[in-house]
């Protein structure tokens, strides 16, 4: 029997989102029906709303959540009902070319679920990364659903399920920060104030955090953020060199997302560091820079994708962190809200009010 629920659907571009009766079917073979019990509002939805994504409206909005399993398909093993779950948007394939050669954080192939969610009329909804998880059930692949910890609560859990674990994974995994290294994090929303906590557990003697906005600036020294900087008053690049001997930083992480805060972020990091982008720009975003200063600064121009993470490896690790009173995850739920306040939660993202958003579903 297909399960009635509400979910939080975007119909087109720039349109308030809208609480709507979904439709989600019983789980098939290789798929999960879990009932959603916290999901934080990103900044992808939001451009998935904003058609920046792609354009096949309706979405069905919310992937960084937490909840139980309630049933799955007859094939299904490695989850179980009962079990509470991070959904994740990289249940690996295990046999493309990325998982062939070991680099299964990269898989080309990852799964979701086959069958559709829709709206009661029928329309086919495309769940926000696969997931769809503003509603009180969703339905994801198996491989989806990541069992961690019981005791950790809903709202912190949930968001190792996106930002917050793409901004610790692109300071650990990708920019490979280690004990001692200086880190820039440009831009310190829920991502970047993330990238600021990754530094810190991997050891960063410096993390310099970079906003526009004073509030952020504030929440990153609680993070573990050495020194700031305002953007609006200050030289970034100057200000990073200052701080760091006169060289630059090891690793300069840009997590806003625009050509201007990339070009701070390569000219910020020292001769041979490494520039991560895990900001998300728009196709249209265009960056010029002069090939001498590519070859002749050095070292890494990488790009984050979900942090490199394996959420298998990354995310019962992190929660056990968590649990250990060593990583902040409640510091990133700045307010928790209900299924009817995602557009509001969207609107105060933009003011930049807020970390996190969390919808909480009882
Ligand atoms: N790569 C990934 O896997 C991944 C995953 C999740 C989110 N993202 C992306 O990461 C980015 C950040 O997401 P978020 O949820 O933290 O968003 P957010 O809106 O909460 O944070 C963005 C921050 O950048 C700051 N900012 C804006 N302009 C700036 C400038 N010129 N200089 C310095 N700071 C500036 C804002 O004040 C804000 O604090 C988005 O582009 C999002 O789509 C990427
Ligand atoms: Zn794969
Ligand atoms: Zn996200």
């Amino acid at each position: 029997m297909p399960h009635k629920v509400q979910g939080v659907v975007a119909r087109a571009v720039g349109e308030p989102v809208t609480l709507e009766t979904i439709i989600v079917p019983d789980p098939g073979p290789g798929e999960a029906l879990v009932k959603v019990q916290a999901c934080g509002v990103c900044h992808t939805d939001l451009h998935y709303r904003e058609g920046g994504i792609n354009d096949e409206f309706p979405f069905l909005l919310g992937h960084e959540a937490a909840g139980v399993v309630e049933a799955v398909g007859g094939d299904v093993t490695d989850v179980a009902p009962g079990d509470y779950v991070i959904l994740n948007w990289r249940a690996v394939c295990g046999n493309c070319r990325a998982c062939n050669r070991g680099d299964a954080q990269y898989c080309f192939n990852t799964h979701n679920a086959t069958q559709k969610m829709t709206l009661e009329d029928g329309t086919e909804l495309s769940p926000a990364l696969g997931i769809g998880a503003f509603a009180e059930k969703t339905l994801v692949a198996a491989g989806q659903c990541t069992k961690v910890d019981p005791t950790a609560s809903p709202a912190a859990a949930g968001l190792l399920g996106c930002g917050v674990m793409a901004g610790i994974g692109a300071a650990i995994n990708t920019g490979e920060v280690g004990r001692g290294d200086s880190v820039a994090v440009i831009g310190c929303g829920g991502v970047g104030n993330a990238a600021v906590c990754g530094s810190e557990l991997a050891g960063a003697a410096t993390i310099i955090a970079v906003d526009v906005d004073d509030q952020k600036l504030a929440w990153a020294k609680e993070f573990g953020a050495t020194h700031t900087i305002n953007a609006t008053t200050e030289d970034v690049v100057e200000r990073i060199r200052e701080l760091t001997g006169g060289n630059g930083a090891d690793v300069v992480i840009e997590a806003v997302g625009l050509p201007a805060t990339y070009e701070q972020a390569f000219y910020a990091r020292d001769l041979a560091g490494t520039v991560v982008l895990v900001g998300v720009p728009t196709p249209d975003m265009k960056i010029e820079l002069p090939l001498i200063d590519v070859f002749g600064r050095g070292g890494s121009l990488k790009s984050s994708w979900y942090g490199d993470c394996l959420p298998s490896r990354d995310f019962p690790m992190l929660i056990d962190l968590y649990l250990q009173g060593r990583l902040n995850l409640d510091g990133f739920v700045s307010e928790t809200i209900g299924l009817g306040d995602v557009e509001e939660a969207f609107h105060k993202m933009e003011r930049g009010e807020v970390l996190r958003s969390v919808v909480e579903i009882v």
